[in-house]
């Protein structure tokens, strides 16, 4: 039956109207939530440990005006030292004790076919591990569902505003990429955000292809492009992609030199890998002289110990092996919660569930970031070779 005097036009019109005002009053909601929720704070014992130095030399060095005066908080008659992981890079700085990895920056992208295998998630633990190291990153966020962006605290379409997601960098002039960074609460972490219009870059890039390749260069090289506009400031770059091999993941394919592919070990997870392996090995032929890429490695998330899973993972190591990283990370709800209240588990000062339960998920995430470093230290010294030779 045909539906006489249906306008979408008016409806879709006055949806959006109803919209914006639901978003408002949402973002002054979600603002307050982000305000009151700061970075972890602990005693100066464990500031000291993350300095690599004793709490008598911070104390020392605060008296003697080095380091600023600490922030405290009295408890009775007790009066405690406070720091955060902020106040932690300013002592390592003050005590120069800041010495990054070396002089270049390294890329990593989380790349993978699958949506829901912990890409975003990773993403935003291993910004999060490495700026506790007092590295300085910046996380890229390639996705238009903008989950990652959501995770450090902004909100598309009100915190981001039109043209100030990567976009404008691939598909107008590469030094935008500089006005497109934003501070989040961390202060080590910078973060280029996505919105959902950013689904129309893939677009929009095929469309002026013709036009824009005299000026800005092949299309899958304008991320790379960018990049090096800005990674002086960087010791690594943490890409975040989406779960598709568009022109947007084939741009952050060619800017990487780590590619990272979380992976569940079930049956379809395993059956796209194989897909999206023969996809990558097509793009590599066809834009060879384009790729950086030094690294690619398989990371196992969100196992558990059924039967069922044991044997995928056998699977796995038998087929991926030497791609595959040691450290795996499984099924947990503390990560759970913790994305759901768009924190990291490094942000977490009170565990929601048990204790053991949240030190289980935090020693995994730690296994896997640390293994990861391992591998980016390999990254650093190979792009210092390639820099020192050029
Ligand atoms: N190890 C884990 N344990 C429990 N939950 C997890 C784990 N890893 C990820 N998740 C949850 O699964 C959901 C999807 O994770 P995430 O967003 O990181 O995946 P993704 O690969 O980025 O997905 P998409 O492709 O849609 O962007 C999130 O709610 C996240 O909290
Ligand atoms: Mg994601």
């Amino acid at each position: 039956m045909l539906i006489t005097g249906f306008d979408l036009s008016q409806l879709a019109d006055k949806a959006a109207q109803r919209g914006r005002q639901l978003l408002s009053d949402l973002q002054s909601y979600l603002e307050r939530d982000y305000e009151q929720r700061a970075l972890p704070e602990f005693g100066i014992e464990k500031a000291a440990e993350y300095v690599g130095c004793t709490s008598q030399h911070i104390r020392d060095k605060e008296k003697d005006g080095t380091l600023p005066q600490p922030r405290t908080n009295r408890v009775g008659a007790l009066e405690r030292r406070i720091y955060n992981y902020n106040d932690v890079n300013q002592i390592r700085r003050a005590l120069k004790r800041d010495e990054g990895p070396n002089d270049s920056c390294a890329r990593v992208i989380f790349s993978n076919l699958k949506g829901g295998v912990g890409k975003t998630s990773h993403a935003l633990h291993l910004s999060h591990f490495t700026a506790r190291e007092g590295m300085r990153i910046l996380a890229i966020d390639l996705d238009p569902q903008a989950t990652l962006t959501t995770a450090f605290g902004l909100v598309p379409g009100l915190d981001v505003r039109v043209d100030e997601d990567i976009g404008p960098a691939m598909t107008t002039d590469p030094s935008l990429i500089s006005r497109l960074i934003k501070k989040t609460r961390w202060n080590e972490i910078d973060v280029v955000p996505a919105q959902l219009s950013l689904q129309y870059t893939d677009w929009q890039m095929l469309q002026e292809r013709e036009r824009s390749e005299s000026s800005l260069g092949p299309l899958p090289q304008r991320l790379n492009t960018a990049l090096a506009v800005v990674e002086e400031q960087y010791d690594l770059i943490v890409i975040d992609t989406p779960p598709a091999l568009g022109m947007l993941s084939l741009n952050a394919i060619a800017a990487a030199d780590m590619i990272l592919m979380p992976i569940t070990p079930n049956f379809y997870d395993i059956a796209s890998s194989v897909q999206y392996f023969s996809i990558l090995s097509q793009l590599a032929s066809a834009y060879t002289e384009l790729l950086r890429v030094r690294q690619l490695s398989l990371l196992m998330t969100r196992t558990d110990s059924s039967a069922e899973t044991r044997g995928n993972i056998a699977l796995l190591n038998k087929a991926y092996g030497e791609f595959l990283l040691t450290n795996r990370m499984p099924q947990t709800r503390e990560l759970q919660r913790a994305s759901g209240d768009q924190m990291s588990l490094y942000e977490i000062e009170v565990p929601r569930g048990a204790r053991e339960t949240y030190q289980r998920a935090i020693d995994a995430m730690n296994g896997v970031n640390t293994e990861i470093l391992q591998n980016l230290r390999q990254v650093w010294r190979t792009l210092e070779i390639s820099h020192s030779g050029a």
